[in-house]
């Protein structure tokens, strides 16, 4: 594994990824941290990731975090509305948490979202238990809104934490924290026909 000095960056999903995706399912603790299904099999999972990667339903915009040469996590600008999304990010393997990797996916994604797509404001929403989650999202400059539905996170109820960043406060704000990475080709053709 190489240092944080390499970079994360975005790419556009390739078939290839949907085993190294499908692969993360086999670690029951991550898909209860993640909201994915514990009970499907294998081959269940790796159909569902290529069916994303082949034909992912409309507003999703899902880009590759791609670290030291390997597919590392995900991270998705979703929604319908025209310039205004909803940010998710995802680092696949726990022996990865805790390294600034998810911090650096979320900026790289603001990063696409407001300047290759041109978009207003992105918003995100975390439980409140879900402490990673919401320091990345309050490290990256986002502003509470309010709260959402409750749900529970590993277990623990809670509600979720709803917050927003315009592209104006993310041109103001100090980027330099998590670095915005250059982009390696995402696929801004396909995403360009899905906004
Ligand atoms: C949330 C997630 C992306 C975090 O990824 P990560 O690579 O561990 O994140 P980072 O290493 O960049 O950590 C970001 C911050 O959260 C903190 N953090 C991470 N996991 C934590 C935990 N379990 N408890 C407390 N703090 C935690 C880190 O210390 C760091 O804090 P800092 O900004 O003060 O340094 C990862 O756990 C994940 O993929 N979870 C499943 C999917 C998910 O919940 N996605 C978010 C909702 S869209």
């Amino acid at each position: 594994m190489s240092g944080l000095e390499d970079r994360i960056s975005l790419r556009g999903l390739v078939l290839s990824d949907a085993a190294t995706m499908a692969q993360w399912a086999a670690d029951p603790e991550f898909c209860r941290a993640a909201g994915w299904s514990t009970d499907l099999e294998p081959r269940a999972h790796l159909e569902f990731q290529r069916k994303i990667v082949l034909d992912p339903p409309a507003g999703l915009v899902r880009l590759g975090a791609e670290f030291a040469g390997g597919l590392v996590g995900y991270v998705d600008l979703h929604g319908s509305e025209p310039r205004r999304r909803e940010l998710g990010f995802l680092i696949g393997e726990r022996r990865l948490w805790g390294r600034g990797l998810g911090r650096r996916a979320a900026a790289a994604a603001l990063g696409h979202g407001f300047v290759r797509m041109g978009l207003d404001e992105i918003w995100a929403e975390a439980l409140e238990a879900n402490a990673g989650s919401m320091r990345i999202l309050l490290g990256l400059g986002f502003r509470s809104t309010g709260t959402g539905d409750t749900d529970e996170y590993l277990g623990v109820p809670g509600v979720y934490r709803r917050f927003a960043l315009s592209a104006g406060e993310w041109a103001a704000g100090d980027r330099d924290i998590a670095g915005v990475p250059m982009m390696e080709e995402p696929n801004v053709r396909r995403q360009q026909g899905k906004t």
